[in-house]
């Protein structure tokens, strides 16, 4: 297995119960390690630009407005298998059908409101850590 980078976000619904800690908790004990983290608000212009390849969905304007609706928690996890590992620990994007212990099951609201994101690819998370890091920013 390899060391990976991941880009994971903590969605507003989550900052907004307070629940950064708990989150990070998780990921933690999944064996991934955050090696870069902030706290921003993004702009509509970024969380479009962030979410373009979901654009066409009927939820894009939504997902937009929710993204945008308070502060996001953008990090950079490492470890073996980050991406796959990452995704395992959030759950499935429905957290009606998110496994027992994973973070959607344990906090998201909706399908929207859903606390976390991660990167669905090695590709793809070296695009969205770029996007949000520069290279000095992530301390492994
Ligand atoms: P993410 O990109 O945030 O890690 O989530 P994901 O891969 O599990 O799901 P994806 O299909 O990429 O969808 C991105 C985000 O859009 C919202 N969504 N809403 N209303 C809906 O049917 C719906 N479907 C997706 C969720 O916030 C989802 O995480
Ligand atoms: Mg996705």
């Amino acid at each position: 297995m390899a060391i990976e980078r991941t880009l994971s976000i903590i969605k507003p619904d989550a900052t907004r119960r307070n629940l950064t800690g708990k989150v990070n908790a998780m990921l933690e004990a999944g064996g991934l390690r955050i090696v870069a983290q902030k706290r921003l608000l993004l702009t509509r212009a970024q969380a479009e630009s962030f979410y373009a390849v979901h654009k066409e969905r009927p939820f894009f304007d939504d997902l937009c407005t929710f993204m945008t609706s308070g502060p996001v928690v953008v990090q950079v996890l490492e470890g073996e298998n980050a991406v796959a590992k990452n995704r395992e620990i959030m759950g499935a994007t429905d957290p009606s059908k998110a496994a027992e212990g994973t973070i959607r099951k344990t906090y998201a609201e909706s399908i929207e409101s859903n606390s976390a994101h991660g990167s669905d690819s090695l590709e793809n998370a070296a695009i969205e850590i770029a996007y949000f890091f520069s290279a000095t920013a992530i301390v492994g």
